[in-house]
């Protein structure tokens, strides 16, 4: 009789070019090169341009600089858009307005299209929930500049749009996570680009996956000092939750997104960074003591939360500034998933009566 796998750890189920994910050595290739070394030499754009191109079956090379355009385009919609973007949570706002873009069967077209509009719709939404009204994007700035000068209505500081476009291409694409994996089984079935993005959004929404770091803000802001991180996460464990930001499916060692983030948010001189650099050490030490046996070291979430409080953004829009970078990474393995044409589909062990 077949056992259930319900996390699926260990199975591979496509042979990908998009990124790859050392979790024994902490390392990320992305398209080819060290996340480290994209996060500090790419722009959002060219990284965009990396990853579709390493998914693609023919040359994209510039779809990265079809994204202010995209951006434009989307803009045209948010009139109509009317109470979709009305929505308590930015992932149901972006899911929902995103469903409202033209579908085609042109997957490149439909990609450049989403990862225009990520940016367009996430802002908008949350100028609508502050009660102001949504600024239009300007093609000309880059895409990292422009959502921020989108969200705030005021043009960026170098340094901001710097750590912006980091932290996009940082967590551009990861492998086969929960979400990356919804995108390329929707893709299977032969539906199309739009349709995989609103599900992959579906699962990046989850605190165990993508929704994490307005929590892990929370948790440091509850801490607040230094010295009262190790009490606090004491409590925290004791009360049988989780430490945010903390642990990881794939990696044994810390994300080396982590440290990227860390690094890119440092020039921002945010208070909470040396905050988190405490709490990190004291979670480190007190996971290790109760989990010898199951590392569980700082994850992508636990420097998300620092930089994009230190550029501007309120703590409800990082998970979909989150998902406004990954779109590009869905797009690319959807890319891909057409090249098998193969529908995924595995089996399940049934568990209730049988007729007798
Ligand atoms: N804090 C405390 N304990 C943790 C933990 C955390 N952040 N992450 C894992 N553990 C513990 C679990 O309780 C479990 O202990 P047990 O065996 O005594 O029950 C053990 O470590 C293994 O956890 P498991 O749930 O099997 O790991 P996973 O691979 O399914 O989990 C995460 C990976 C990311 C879901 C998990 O580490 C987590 O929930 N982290 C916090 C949320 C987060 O940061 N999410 C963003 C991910 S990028």
């Amino acid at each position: 009789m077949m056992k259930a796998n319900p996390g699926l750890e260990g199975v591979v189920v496509a042979d990908t070019s998009v990124s790859d994910v050392d979790g024994e050595r902490g390392r990320l290739v992305i398209a080819g090169l060290d996340v480290e070394q994209l996060a500090r030499t790419a722009t959002f754009e060219e990284a965009v341009s990396r990853v579709l191109a390493a998914g693609a079956a023919t040359p994209v090379a510039a779809a990265g600089a079809q994204l202010g355009a995209a951006r434009a385009e989307a803009w045209e919609l948010i009139s109509r858009l009317g109470d979709a973007l009305d929505h308590a949570d930015g992932m149901d706002a972006l899911r929902t307005a995103l469903a409202h873009l033209p579908s085609t069967t042109d997957d490149l077209a439909a990609a450049v299209r989403a990862i225009g509009a990520g940016p367009v719709f996430v802002a908008a939404w949350n100028r609508r929930r502050a009660g102001q009204p949504p600024v239009a994007p300007d093609p000309s700035l880059s895409h990292a500049a422009d959502y921020l000068r989108m969200t705030t209505g005021r043009s960026p500081s170098p340094e901001a749009v710097a750590a912006t476009n980091a932290y996009l291409v940082t967590v551009i694409d990861h492998a086969m996570s929960a979400s990356t994996f919804t995108a390329r089984v929707i893709a299977s079935t032969g539906s199309d680009l739009l349709s995989a993005m609103v599900g992959a959004i579906g699962a990046l929404k989850g605190p165990l996956h993508g929704g994490a770091p307005g929590p892990v803000l929370d948790m440091l802001d509850a801490i607040g000092r230094p010295d009262h991180a190790e009490r606090w996460l004491l409590d925290e464990l004791a009360a049988g939750r989780r430490i945010m930001g903390m642990g990881h499916r794939v990696y044994r060692v810390r994300d080396p997104r982590a440290a990227v983030l860390e690094e890119a948010a440092r020039p921002l001189s945010s208070d909470r960074l040396a905050l988190a650099r405490a709490v990190e050490a004291a979670a480190s030490k007190i996971l290790r003591e109760r989990k010898p046996d199951r590392p569980l070291a700082a994850n992508v979430e636990f420097y998300t939360a620092v930089l994009l409080d230190a550029v501007g953004l309120p703590r409800e829009q990082f998970s979909p500034t989150f998902a406004i970078s990954r779109l590009a990474g869905w797009s690319a393995h959807v890319l891909e998933q057409r090249r098998t044409g193969r529908l995924i589909r595995p089996s399940s062990h049934y568990t209730g009566p049988r007729p007798a």
